[in-house]
């Protein structure tokens, strides 16, 4: 059995992250009806998380300034988790004021990528998230830890694994019960991913390890089977690959959630994910800011119903 997920060893927990990577580096402001119903639409469709906002400065990022708003006005489901990101304790009161449950601090592997997204070094960061992990403990909330750059910094170039091990360690030690992998600027390739696996695996369980892909050099989900080989069974994707860091320039979005569910469901893979109802809400969320959806299995359903 997988720990992490209370299932079989072939369910994978996939976890979408498309209305909040996928639209905080949106030129365009999204309004928070159009959020809300996005949400609930790839709720409905199966997806066990919906990352649904981001409780950092407006002015760093103003497009998920109406968290608070989106949080108050979603239909929550039973099941579902609607994790959040918190940088401090001012982003975690203002998610447990709204009633979130789970929150992500996200760290990064670099120094420069570390300064240029959050205004502080590591260490400093994770001085910022022991409060916010004590604090959650108390009010049972879970708290996920991502660490960035962790396959390559559009800074710094190359990445130590042995760095990201480190930290992951030290985020899972403070009471992170997941560490999420985020190779930020998508330039990893199978086998340095499922190295990275090997080495994170050294300070964190297996099961309490997770993924979030960008797929910028049409690796993901190349470096995301090679993780599931490895036995990782929680993988980040975002509907019709939306996505993009502000901080991590020349960065594509995320592994589009059509195109793992549909590798999943050909692996035979379990996942409860319903791959229709995920495509017709990439039709609607790029339909709605007006351009063609970044996933290939999208691309092909569509091309589909034009036939
Ligand atoms: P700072 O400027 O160093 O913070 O920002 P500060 O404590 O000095 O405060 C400055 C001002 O910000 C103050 O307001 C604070 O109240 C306010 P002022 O007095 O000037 O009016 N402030 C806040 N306001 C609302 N909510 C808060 C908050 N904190 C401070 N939580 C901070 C530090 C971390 C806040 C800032 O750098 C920030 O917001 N960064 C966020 C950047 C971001 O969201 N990046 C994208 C998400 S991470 C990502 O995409 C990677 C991931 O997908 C994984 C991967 O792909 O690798 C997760
Ligand atoms: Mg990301």
């Amino acid at each position: 059995m997988d720990a992490a997920n209370g299932r079989g060893d072939r369910y994978v927990r996939v976890q979408e992250v498309g209305a909040r990577d996928g639209l905080q580096n949106e030129p365009q402001t999204v309004p928070t009806d159009i959020k809300v119903d996005l949400i609930e639409r790839l709720a409905r469709a199966g997806l066990p998380a919906v990352e649904a906002g981001a409780f950092v400065s407006p002015k760093w990022v103003p497009q998920m300034a109406d968290s608070e708003e989106v949080f108050r006005r979603i239909e929550r489901r039973d099941g579902v988790t609607y994790p959040a990101l918190t940088p401090n304790m001012r982003g975690f009161d203002r998610a447990i004021a709204v009633g979130v449950t789970e929150v992500g601090v996200f760290a990064a592997a670099s120094e420069t990528f570390s300064k240029r997204n959050t205004n502080c070094t590591i260490e400093e960061s994770l001085e910022r998230f022991r409060p916010v992990c004590a604090a959650a403990q108390e009010v049972g909330v879970r708290v996920q830890g991502y660490v960035s750059t962790v396959l390559g910094c559009p800074y710094e170039g190359e990445i130590d694994p042995g760095i990201v091990a480190d930290l992951c360690g030290r985020l899972y030690a403070m009471g992170c019960y997941r560490v999420s992998l985020g190779d930020t600027v998508g330039v990893g390739t199978p086998s340095k991913a499922a190295d990275l696996i090997d080495r994170v695996a050294e300070t964190v369980p297996l099961d309490a390890i997770g993924i979030h892909f960008h797929d910028t050099y049409g690796q993901a989900l190349a470096n995301t089977l090679a993780c599931l080989d490895r036995g990782v069974r929680v993988a980040d994707s975002s509907v019709s690959g939306l996505g993009g860091c502000p901080y991590a320039p020349g960065a594509a979005g995320n592994l589009a959630t059509e195109d793992l569910i549909y590798m999943l469901d050909g692996l035979g893979m379990e996942t409860g994910v319903d791959l229709d109802a995920v495509a017709e809400t990439g039709a609607f969320i790029t339909g709605w800011l007006g351009r063609a959806p970044a996933s290939r299995v999208a691309q092909a359903f569509a091309g589909k119903r034009a036939a």
